[in-house]
């Protein structure tokens, strides 16, 4: 079973993710815990041009994200799956699709078709996200931000209407909940939702 979590930076779905593989770890399953951009050698260099490195074009920025993922996919992700682990990813091809298609303009469906084909149309069973407003999300950032938590306001709040917008038209897969809901509560519905899945 592949699991995705998503959401405006802040809101949560790093520590949630962690503790669902915990809970899956506790009922005796083999979990892999991984992170986009990352979850590989290349990923993780990858990672560090995307929000450290010089400005980029937004189809630059697409492309990063993608090679970033087509690496994790064929090394840690489809290899993990096909021995009957679990994966349970914080962002994935959902990330990109709201990111760099909707917010950055470059079109929903083109990003989603540049993924399909270097996911080889690998997507999650079940995607998490975390819904948080933008005011909260950019309330609870700290430390030095990245390229892309330096973004404005209005990136945020177009971000979390894109996550909104993606739930109502994927409802099977996608679920979305309240991020300012206690740790231990969100934790617990997102539990169950996985074990009764
Ligand atoms: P993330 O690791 O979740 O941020 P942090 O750990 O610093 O909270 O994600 C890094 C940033 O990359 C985040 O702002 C979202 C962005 N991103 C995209 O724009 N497209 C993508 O495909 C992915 C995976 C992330």
């Amino acid at each position: 079973m592949f699991i995705s979590f998503e959401g405006v930076d802040g809101s949560g779905k790093s520590t949630q993710a962690g503790l669902l593989a915990s809970a899956l770890r506790e009922a005796g399953f083999e979990v892999i815990e991984t992170r986009e951009p990352g979850g590989t050698p290349l990923g993780e260099q990858v990672r560090t041009m995307l929000l450290h490195g010089a400005d980029m074009t937004p189809w630059a920025e697409a492309a990063l994200f993608a090679a970033s993922r087509a690496q994790h996919v064929e090394a840690v992700i489809r290899p993990a799956l096909e021995r009957g682990a679990w994966v349970v990813c914080d962002r994935y091809v959902d990330s990109s699709v709201v990111y760099q298609g909707v917010v950055r303009g470059l079109g929903a469906e083109a990003v989603y078709d540049l993924n399909r084909v270097v996911t080889r149309e690998l997507m999650p069973q079940q995607t998490f996200v975390l819904d948080l407003d933008a005011a909260t999300s950019r309330a609870r950032q700290d430390g030095e931000l990245d390229r892309i938590e330096r973004e404005d306001d209005s990136f945020r709040a177009r971000v979390v209407a894109a996550y909104r917008d993606l739930a109502s038209r994927d409802p099977e897969r996608v679920v979305v909940l309240d991020a300012s809901l206690p740790v231990a509560e969100l934790a617990e519905r997102i539990r169950e939702r996985v074990l009764a899945g």
